[in-house]
C-alpha cells in the first residue's frame, strides 16, 4: 500500500484511496487464543487470500501491564508468524481500553456523566478524552508502540483508538469544565463576544468571565441558550480531534511511511469535514448492517448500508471499511439477524460499490469469553472454517483480481444531497422542536433515488459539484454566504438546484436572521423569500410536539381525530394535491420565477410554495416545505426532467442495487441482488467484461440468490461522464 499525502483541504467526495493495494482480511484477537493456534490462523488466512489483519486495540493491559512497564513479545511473535505468511499488520492505538491500573491511580480520567457519576471500569470508552492526565497516558503509550514497532516490515500502518465517542461523547467531570472554558478562551476574544453568541441577555445568562461558565447539564429545569449547547459540541467535536491529532503526530513522526486512519463507528460530536479527517491518510467506517434501527423504519438493511457508507463517503470520498458484520453478533442486551449464504460476500460488495477501498471482516473468529461471545467471526467457536469462510475466500480472491480496475475509481452521483456539515447538523439538535434532521429529511429524496437506481450520494458544498446534475439542500438554517456562488456556478453550468424551506434561517451563533429568509444571497439566487412559516403535522402525527413527553414522535394517545388531524394542508403539483408535514412556508417571488407548485387548501389557498428561477443553463428551484415520500417524488421527477437524470439500469425488480465506480477510461456497473431469490436484470449497459455471478444473454443477466455482478467497460463514451 502506498500512501497518500494527508487529505489536507482536498476533502471530496470525489476522492479515491491512494494505493495499489485492496486491503483484505479481518480484525484480529491472537491474544485470545493459545499460541498453538497462530500458524495455523496465519496459514488460513493466507489460504483464504486475506492480507491484512488489525491487532491490538483494546490491548494496553499486555502492552503496558504496569505504568511505565512494557512488554510487546506477545504481538511481537504473533505480528512475526502472520507477517511470514504474507498477511500484514495493522495495529491500533489501544487507548478505548485504559487498563485498570490507570484508572486507579488516576480516577480523574473517566467521564462522568450528567448526574456526576462517575464512568465504571469494565468495559470500554470509560476514559475522557478531552482529560489533560488522559491525553498524556496517550501520548505516552501512543509514543512507546511507536518507537517500538517504527522498524518492523510488517507492520504498515494504523488506526488511531476504536471508533471514538460510539459509545459516550459527553463527559461533565470539573476538567471537562476547565478545558471547555479554556476553549472558548479561544473562541471568543472577550466574554462580551460569547455573551453576544450566546444571547446572554435572554434569561439573564450572561457571564462575567470565562471561570463562571457550566458546562451544558439536561437537568436545567429549562431549555439552556442553543449558542451554549452548540458550542458544547463544538467543543467535544475540536477536543477529540485534539486527542487524535496527539496521536497522529506521534506515528507520523515515528515512521511517515505508515497510514493513519479511524474506524468511525456512530457519527457523534466527530466533525468529519474538520481537522479530525485532514490529519488521516482516510477514513474507515466500520458497518454492521442488522444493526442499524433504520433497517426497520427505512426499508431493510441494504438500503441501510448503503445510506450509512454513502454518508461516510460525503465526508472525504473512499474509505475502508476495517469491521464489516460477517455472521450473526451480539452484545448481552441486543442481538441481530444472521447473515444467510452468499450475503456476507453481498455486503461486502456493496461497500465497495459504495465506496470501500479496502474491507476486513469483523472477526477473525468470536472471542469465547467476555462482552461479545456471539459476535461470529469467518471462523466459528470451535475453530472450523464453514460457508462464511468459503465466502472471504471468495470474496479475497475477487477483489484481488478486480483491484486494478477498482483502485482509483470514485463513486458516481448524478444526485446530490446536501450533508457532512457539523454545525448544520448541531444547530438541528439544539433546537428540534420536533421537525426532521436535514438528514432525515434528505433520507426520503435519497431513498427515492436508491429504489429507482438512481446514483445518489451525499455531498458537502464547498465540494466539487461539477459532476452533478442535480444538488438538493435540504433546510441547512446555518447557511454560509461563500456556499451561495458555489450553487450558482453550478446551476450556471446547467445543474438543478433544489433549495428547501428554513435554509439559511440562522447565522453562525444560531440566532435567526434580521431578514426575510433565505437571507439576502439566496434569495437573490432563488428570486424568492418566505412571508410566512409554521408548523404542520406530520403525516400520521399530531401537530403538538413535546419532547418532555416520554416518547416525543409518537402521535398523542388514543384521542383522534386531533385537532391537526383536521388541519391536513395540501400542496398542488401539477394536476395532483399532495399531503403536506412538518412545516409551510408562504413564498413571495421577488423576481422571475416560474410557480411550480401552490398551497392547495384553508387559508393557505393559491400562495406559491415551490418555485423555480432559470440560471444560466440551469435552474434554482425554491421549495417552502419539507419532503414526505410523495413530495419528494414529485419534486424528484421535477428537478431529474430538467436535468436529464436517469435510472443507471431502467426497470431493475425491486431489491436489485445498481451503483458505478469509474476512472477516466474505465466504468464498472456493480449490479448486485440484495435478496434470497433469484432475479432477473435486462437492459444491461454495453460491457466488455463479467465479473462475479450471473449468467450473461443478450436480454440481461440472472443473478442468483445474493448474486454480485460488475459489468466492466472500457468505452471512452460511457466513462467520460461522471
Ligand atoms: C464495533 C466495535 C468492535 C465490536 C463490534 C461488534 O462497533 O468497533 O470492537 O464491538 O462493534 O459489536
Amino acid at each position: 500500500m502506498t500512501t497518500a499525502p494527508p487529505l489536507g483541504a482536498k476533502l471530496s467526495v470525489w476522492r479515491p484511496i491512494n494505493t495499489r493495494t485492496f486491503l483484505v482480511g479481518a480484525p484480529h484477537y491472537p491474544e485470545h487464543v493459545d499460541r498453538s493456534y497462530w500458524q495455523r490462523d496465519a496459514d488460513r488466512m493466507a489460504a483464504a487470500g486475506f492480507n491484512t489483519v488489525r491487532l491490538g486495540e483494546f490491548a494496553w493491559h499486555l502492552f503496558e501491564p504496569h505504568e511505565g512497564h512494557f512488554e510487546f513479545g506477545l504481538f511481537d511473535d504473533a505480528i512475526d508468524v502472520l507477517g511470514k505468511a504474507g498477511i500484514r499488520s495493522i495495529l491500533c492505538t489501544p487507548t478505548a481500553t485504559p487498563p485498570r491500573w490507570l484508572t486507579m491511580n488516576y480516577p480523574e480520567v473517566l467521564r462522568i456523566d450528567d448526574r456526576g457519576r462517575p464512568a465504571s471500569h469494565g468495559s470500554r470508552q470509560h476514559a475522557d478524552t478531552s482529560s489533560p492526565t488522559f491525553r498524556a497516558h496517550s501520548r505516552r503509550i501512543t509514543n512507546a508502540l511507536a518507537q517500538h514497532y517504527r522498524g518492523n516490515p510488517h507492520v504498515i500502518g494504523w488506526q488511531t483508538d476504536n471508533e471514538l465517542n460510539t459509545s459516550e461523547s459527553r463527559s461533565y467531570s470539573p476538567y471537562t469544565r476547565i478545558e471547555f472554558q479554556n476553549y472558548l478562551r479561544g473562541r471568543y476574544p472577550s466574554i462580551d463576544l460569547l455573551n453576544q453568541a450566546w444571547g446572554g441577555d435572554f434569561w439573564a445568562t450572561r457571564y462575567d468571565n470565562f471561570d463562571q461558565i457550566v458546562l451544558p447539564f439536561d437537568q436545567a429545569p429549562a431549555p439552556l441558550s442553543p449558542g451554549h449547547e452548540q458550542d458544547y459540541h463544538r467543543f467535544l467535536a475540536w477536543s477529540v480531534a485534539r486527542f487524535q491529532s496527539e496521536q497522529v503526530a506521534i506515528l507520523r513522526a515515528a515512521n511517515p511511511g505508515w497510514f493513519v486512519f479511524h474506524n468511525l463507528g456512530r457519527l457523534d460530536d466527530i466533525d468529519f469535514r474538520g481537522n479530525f479527517s485532514t490529519d488521516l491518510d482516510f477514513l474507515g467506517f466500520d458497518i454492521y448492517p442488522m444493526l442499524y434501527d433504520e433497517m426497520q423504519r427505512r426499508g431493510g438493511l441494504a438500503i441501510a448500508q448503503a445510506l450509512h457508507l454513502d454518508i461516510c463517503r460525503g465526508f472525504t470520498g473512499n474509505f475502508i471499511v476495517p469491521e464489516q458484520q460477517s455472521g450473526f453478533g451480539a452484545q448481552p442486551r441486543f442481538s441481530t439477524l444472521t447473515p444467510e449464504p452468499s450475503e456476507m460476500r453481498r455486503m461486502a460488495y456493496s461497500s465497495v460499490a459504495r465506496g470501500a477501498d479496502g474491507l476486513m471482516f469483523f472477526r477473525w473468529r468470536p472471542a469465547h469469553f467476555g462482552a461479545e461471545i456471539y459476535w461470529m467471526g469467518i471462523l466459528d467457536h470451535d475453530d472450523v472454517p464453514r460457508r462464511r469462510y468459503d465466502e472471504a475466500k471468495q470474496y479475497a480472491t475477487e477483489m484481488t483480481a478486480l483491484q486494478t480496475d477498482l483502485l482509483g475509481t470514485h463513486v458516481r452521483m448524478d444526485v446530490g444531497i446536501a450533508a457532512s456539515d457539523f454545525d448544520n447538523q448541531e444547530a438541528h439538535r439544539t433546537y428540534p422542536i420536533g421537525l426532521p434532521s436535514p438528514l432525515e429529511d434528505g433520507h426520503l429524496l435519497y431513498r427515492h433515488c436508491y429504489q429507482a437506481n438512481i446514483a445518489c450520494g451525499f455531498i458537502h458544498p464547498e465540494d466539487d459539484l461539477s459532476p452533478l446534475k442535480v444538488f438538493y439542500v435540504p433546510h441547512w438554517v446555518m447557511w454560509k454566504d461563500e456556499w451561495t456562488a458555489h450553487l450558482e456556478a453550478f446551476a450556471r453550468a446547467g445543474g438543478v438546484v433544489v433549495i428547501g424551506a428554513r435554509t439559511g434561517t440562522r447565522d453562525g451563533n444560531n440566532h435567526v436572521i434580521r431578514e426575510a429568509a433565505p437571507g439576502s444571497s439566496l434569495a437573490r439566487l432563488a428570486g424568492v423569500e418566505v412571508e410566512e412559516f409554521g408548523r404542520l403535522a406530520p403525516i400520521d402525527g399530531d401537530g403538538l410536539f413535546d419532547m418532555t413527553r416520554r416518547d416525543p414522535g409518537a402521535p398523542i394517545g388514543p384521542r383522534p381525530p386531533a385537532e391537526s388531524s383536521r388541519r391536513r394542508y395540501t400542496l398542488r403539483i401539477g394536476n395532483e394535491d399532495y399531503s403536506a408535514a412538518h412545516l409551510y412556508e408562504v413564498v413571495k417571488p421577488v423576481d422571475d420565477v416560474e410557480i411550480a407548485g401552490t398551497w392547495s387548501n384553508r387559508f393557505l389557498n393559491g400562495r406559491p410554495a415551490i418555485t423555480a428561477r432559470a440560471v444560466g443553463r440551469g435552474w434554482v428551484f425554491y421549495a417552502g416545505t419539507y419532503l414526505t415520500e410523495a413530495i419528494a417524488a414529485r419534486l424528484a421527477g421535477l428537478a431529474f426532467q430538467r436535468s436529464d437524470v436517469r435510472p443507471l439500469i431502467p426497470d431493475t425488480p425491486a431489491g436489485v442495487e445498481v451503483t458505478v465506480r469509474q476512472k477516466s477510461n474505465l466504468r464498472l456497473t456493480f449490479v448486485l441482488n440484495t435478496t434470497g431469490e433469484v432475479k432477473f436484470v435486462g437492459n444491461l449497459p454495453p460491457f466488455d467484461r463479467l465479473i462475479g455471478d450471473g449468467r450473461a444473454t443478450a436480454e440481461g443477466i440472472t443473478l442468483p440468490s445474493y448474486g454480485c455482478a460488475i459489468l466492466r467497460s472500457t468505452s471512452a463514451a460511457t466513462a467520460a461522464a461522471r
